[in-house]
């Protein structure tokens, strides 16, 4: 057990690329709780592009600014409660922040099941990334059995939850993802239909290609340019699952789509964009539906994670370059026995 509390800060604010410069790892005591607090050591921070994103300043949260502490949602063990709702050993999950320990007022931990193994499975399959994916694709996109989706960062942690959830429900599935590797993976393991390799093929006319009579769901990852080539390949009463915008939170060079709102005009088509927790009450719908398809080998799970919060800027980086497979995380301490 570590004597000291590792934190990392935003020390600068990036305008353009992210490096690694912007952050500081500082060394101080281990928080104490308070009435009614409990203290967590992490165990696994999820690394998210939305990360990046509180970068640029408020949003559906408050923006992480120079000299603030870097938050992260996580999970953790608890070591000290001072609060009748949590015990010392429980798994929590919370915004617990990239450090060694972390201090929570009770209502803002959430409890979760410590008998699933491993427990990386709380922030990939059963956590952020599988009920995002769940959630945008049945509750927003809406999807009816042979019709087309199409999803961009589909070897991400989101998309390729997205894509095999299209492909449980009966769906035809298109993902977009960078090379000729991370495409391969997406149609040989995960079962995609067809990859496009956005990087380096014409995608506008590959997803023209494919979907000869449209794409019925675009699940967007990533907008801009990639979000453009969707658009103009939407069939008639298309949606648009508006999940993320990757390709626009690193840069100071924003670009919008053209065609809008033209296309959604004489398409019918609905745009509508989502944060996973507005559909919270529902998550246990995401949950066993998640559960039963993994239990039936019908949901690879693929888990990219890093060892040492040391490496978490980095970590953060490469996930904007698309280093990652699968969902991103960083391993702060192991496992409890
Ligand atoms: N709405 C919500 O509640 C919610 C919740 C969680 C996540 N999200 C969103 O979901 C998306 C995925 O986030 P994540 O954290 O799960 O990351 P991720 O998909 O695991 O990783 C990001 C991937 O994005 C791809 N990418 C990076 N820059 C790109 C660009 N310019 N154009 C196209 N693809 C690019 C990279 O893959 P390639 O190698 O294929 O380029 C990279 O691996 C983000 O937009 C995020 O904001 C939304």
């Amino acid at each position: 057990m570590p004597e000291k509390n590792r934190q990392i800060f935003l020390v600068e604010t990036p305008a353009g690329k992210l490096q690694e410069s912007h952050f500081e790892m500082r060394t101080g005591d281990i928080p104490a709780p308070q009435d009614g607090q409990v203290q967590v050591r992490n165990l696994l921070l999820s690394l998210d592009a939305a990360n990046r994103a509180w970068m640029q300043g408020d949003t559906y949260r408050k923006g992480v600014g120079a000299g603030d502490a870097m938050d992260g949602y996580g999970i953790g063990v608890v070591t000290q409660s001072e609060s009748d709702r949590f015990a010392a050993g429980d798994i929590v999950g919370a915004a617990v922040g990239w450090q060694d320990y972390s201090v929570h007022k009770a209502h803002r931990l959430e409890k979760l099941p410590a008998d699933v193994k491993p427990l990386s499975h709380l922030i990939s399959l059963y956590g952020i990334a599988g009920k995002t994916a769940y959630h945008g694709l049945v509750q927003v996109g809406r999807p009816k059995e042979g019709e087309t989706v199409l999803v961009s960062a589909a070897a991400g942690s989101v998309g390729m939850f997205v894509g095999q959830i299209a492909r449980n429900l009966g769906c035809r599935t298109i993902g977009l993802a960078g090379g000729p590797e991370k495409c391969a993976w997406v149609t040989d393991t995960l079962g995609f239909d067809a990859c496009i390799d956005y990087k380096n093929e014409p995608y506008r006319r590959r997803i023209a290609e494919l979907a000869p009579d449209g794409v019925d769901i675009y699940f967007d990852n990533v907008g801009g340019a990639v979000l453009e080539a969707a658009l103009f390949n939407m069939a008639m009463k298309g949606r648009i699952v508006c999940c993320g915008a990757i390709s626009q939170y690193d840069t100071t060079e924003m670009t919008s789509p053209r065609g809008v709102p033209g296309i959604h005009v004489f398409k019918r088509l609905r745009m509508e964009g989502f944060i996973v927790m507005d559909f919270a009450d529902r998550d246990a719908e995401a949950v066993r539906d998640m559960g039963r398809w993994f239990r039936d080998g019908k949901m690879v799970v693929e888990e990219d994670i890093l060892d040492g919060l040391e490496n978490a800027p980095r970590g953060l980086i490469g996930l904007l370059a698309g280093d990652n497979r699968g969902k991103r995380m960083i391993r702060v301490a192991p496992d409890p026995a």
